[in-house]
């Protein structure tokens, strides 16, 4: 029966990781997958987190069974950070559950709002590859409108055309902030009009905010959030910890439900764990214990948001280098001033994307897409300059 199943490519974005890996050239520049770098091209982990871990070492007497929400503490100790304001619960109206990363997050409120009945998720592209590939394999249909403008802002257009035309119990898959790949947020006010919308169509928001505290800040990160909850009768919000605390491989999400009331939130919450019971049974509990952690203590958790804070002045510092560099070939470099978070997509084809590789052991996602932290002072004017030779 096994002797059915063909060849899978790997996931073209996690097999650049092997790729510039096994690259000799020791000028190489890493723009592929998201993962944030220090100005010496370093991932480190965060000192907050350091600590916290050196905590958990020592104070942790147990590694008996959580459950499928896995730490609540570490849950709800996120809430004020995501939702703000003196009540983050909304009354109860707002709860959660921890999740294997920011994709299982997704995967899960998916996954729960078709229980609920959706059957298509509307979505702006270009987008996150793996929201795709989690649609098709949780069996929802994906209706696609576009994303970004010819000038390099967002296409409220045709995201309104395409939340005017929805079906009844139709879903759109908004991204919170830092638009993963092509940097194009939404503003306040253009967040203010999808409300706007959202409230006449009645459409149900998944939010996925992977990237909190990475782009304007982590209040203005999560206007857009709050913008939701604070006027709509429901939501779904999926949250990632792996960027903002840096722990990309332990695997750190946490999913929200908002709903009228708290007892519906409960309800809706009962079928996001029973999903988990089937799929992972329950969280990983290392990364979202040091999480909570930082959370529970004032000066971890004033650490953890200067850290924050200097790595989002690093990427504002990069993106203001490349839009003063104008174009470079053919790639004009100066929406990315206006653009926000970790990526950018650069218009190159298919051949340009290799030949930078090939030429320049410059590696991007084949989408164009790159990684604006993987730019130092020192390598920028390399980059400009083999998008430069590629494009011209
Ligand atoms: C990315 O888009 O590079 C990250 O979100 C990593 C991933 O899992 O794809």
């Amino acid at each position: 029966m096994l002797d059915t199943l063909t060849q899978q490519p790997p996931d073209a974005l996690l097999a650049l990781i092997k790729l510039y890996d096994a690259d000799p050239r020791p000028a190489k520049i890493d723009l592929g997958v998201g993962v944030y770098r220090t100005a010496d091209g370093a991932t480190p982990v965060f000192a907050c987190i350091k600590a916290a871990e050196a905590k958990l070492v020592a104070e942790q007497d147990t590694k008996a069974y959580l459950g499928p929400e896995g730490d609540m503490g570490f849950v709800h100790a996120l809430m004020p950070h995501i939702f703000g304001g003196d009540d983050p619960s909304q009354g109860g109206r707002i709860d959660g559950m921890q999740t294997p990363g920011g994709t299982g997050a997704v995967r899960l409120a998916v996954a729960l709002a078709k229980k609920a009945g959706v059957r298509r998720v509307l979505m702006g592209t270009p987008s996150w590859p793996n929201h795709a590939q989690i649609m098709a394999d949780t069996g929802v249909e994906l209706v696609a409108f576009n994303h970004a403008a010819a000038d390099g802002s967002a296409d409220l257009d045709a995201l309104a055309a395409a939340l005017k035309s929805a079906q009844r119990g139709d879903a759109v898959l908004l991204h919170g902030c830092c638009h993963n790949p092509t940097g194009i947020d939404y503003t306040p006010a253009q967040w203010d009009t999808i409300v706007d919308l959202l409230a006449e169509t009645g459409v149900l928001p998944i939010i996925d905010l992977a990237y909190q505290g990475l782009g304007a800040g982590m209040d203005e990160d999560a206007y857009g959030t709050r913008a939701v909850v604070a006027r709509l009768p429901q939501a779904l919000i999926a949250y990632s910890c792996d960027k903002n605390f840096g722990l990309y491989r332990d695997r750190v999400g946490a999913f929200y439900v908002f709903t009228r009331d708290p007892a519906q939130t409960q309800a809706a919450l009962s079928n996001g764990h029973a999903l988990a019971r089937a799929n992972w049974s329950m969280p990983p509990d290392h990364g979202a214990a040091a999480v909570r952690m930082v959370l529970e203590d004032a000066a971890l958790t004033a650490s953890w948001l200067e850290e924050l804070a200097s790595m989002r002045a690093r990427i504002r510092q990069v993106r203001d280098t490349l839009a003063a560099s104008g174009t470079a070939g053919h790639v004009n470099l100066v929406p990315l001033g206006q653009q926000q978070g970790m990526f950018a997509m650069l218009p190159l084809n298919k051949d340009q994307i290799a030949a930078i590789r090939a030429d320049h052991a410059v590696y991007m996602a084949g989408s164009g897409r790159i990684n604006i932290a993987g730019l130092t002072t020192d390598n920028i004017g390399t980059f400009v300059g083999a998008l430069a030779a590629v494009s011209g």
